[in-house]
């Protein structure tokens, strides 16, 4: 007798292949557009004061604006500056035809209330999709700009065409940026989407427990390798946000990116998984500039 065995054959979702398709789309569209006579899209970029890990997603920002053709200003602002300052310049980019985009680097250092930056940016201009406006017409399913990244989140499930009603996601975290807004997403009637969502958080009991029953898991807790082969539920989508810099003897850098899930562990159990990094942080900026391209009216 011949026996057979079923192999699950777990595929890695590209972010960096798919950002890079989304970026040439892009690039194109713009040089249609430009050549016709439009303007180019511009987006500011503020950050305020020193972070290493604000600095080289803000960096990253810009560039990726420079390889598609959209127009990139950065603007720096040193740890001391005073919340007033910065909400009179949002108020100057607001006035400012020239500009389509404006977006604010998080973490704010504690003097500055995010919630009032966040508020002062035109819903029109906030490409990054944090205003109250935004977020509202994203909970009632309206047009609106989708933060950034459980939007490429989203356009990734979609590339690989992953099944998503009906099917339980756990989302553990509940960010602003992430956790939060992607667990309202999946649970609206689209596709991606229409699942059953459960959002947990630091006061969640049972946490082993939810992520066992994910169907669809979406590890943004920033807590490095955190989810662990056990906690998997055989052909569950894994879908890992974090990204932690730790020192490494394994790396010439002597440092290492890790995420919240054990990637060695966690893979053999997926039917999907993201890699770190190569897998949600450049969909982060594909999706940022769509949004961008957006304001400027070019995608409707
Ligand atoms: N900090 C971490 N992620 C983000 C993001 O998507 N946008 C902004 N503005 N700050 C962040």
């Amino acid at each position: 007798m011949v026996s057979s065995y079923l192999f699950l054959i777990m595929k890695l979702l590209d972010g960096k292949a798919l950002s890079q398709t989304i970026f040439e789309e892009l690039k194109s569209k713009l040089l249609q557009t430009v050549s016709k006579g439009n303007k180019v899209p511009h987006l500011v970029a503020i950050l305020v004061g020193n972070d290493g890990a604000s600095e080289t997603y803000v960096a990253s920002k810009v560039k990726s604006c420079q390889q598609i053709g959209v127009k990139s200003t950065m603007l720096r602002y040193p740890a001391e500056c005073c919340e007033e300052m910065l909400l009179e310049k949002i108020q100057e980019l607001n006035e400012n035809k020239d500009i389509d985009g404006i977006l604010v680097q998080l973490p704010l250092p504690k003097q500055i209330n995010p919630e009032k930056v966040k508020e002062a940016i035109l819903p029109e201009k906030d490409v990054d999709g944090f205003h109250p406006v935004n977020i509202g017409k994203m909970v009632k399913n309206l047009p609106c700009f989708l933060p950034a990244t459980p939007y490429g989140i989203l356009l990734l499930l979609e590339k690989y065409n992953i099944e998503t009603s009906g099917k339980h996601c756990v989302v553990v975290g509940r960010s602003d940026i992430v956790g939060m807004p992607m667990s309202i997403l999946l649970g609206r009637k689209n596709y991606p989407g229409n699942c059953t969502v459960t959002l947990c958080h630091s006061a969640t009991v049972g946490l082993d427990d939810y992520i066992r029953s994910a169907d669809i898991l979406i590890a943004a807790l920033g807590k490095p390798q955190f989810v662990k082969g056990e906690m998997i539920k055989e052909g569950a989508v894994v879908i890992d946000v974090g990204i932690t810099r730790l020192p490494s003897v394994q790396t010439k850098s002597g440092f290492k990116l890790f995420g919240d899930v054990n990637f060695e562990e966690v893979a053999p159990k997926c039917s999907f998984i993201t890699p770190v990094p190569g897998g949600v942080g450049p969909m982060t900026i594909a999706a940022l500039l769509i949004n961008t391209v957006k304001a400027a009216e070019y995608l409707k």
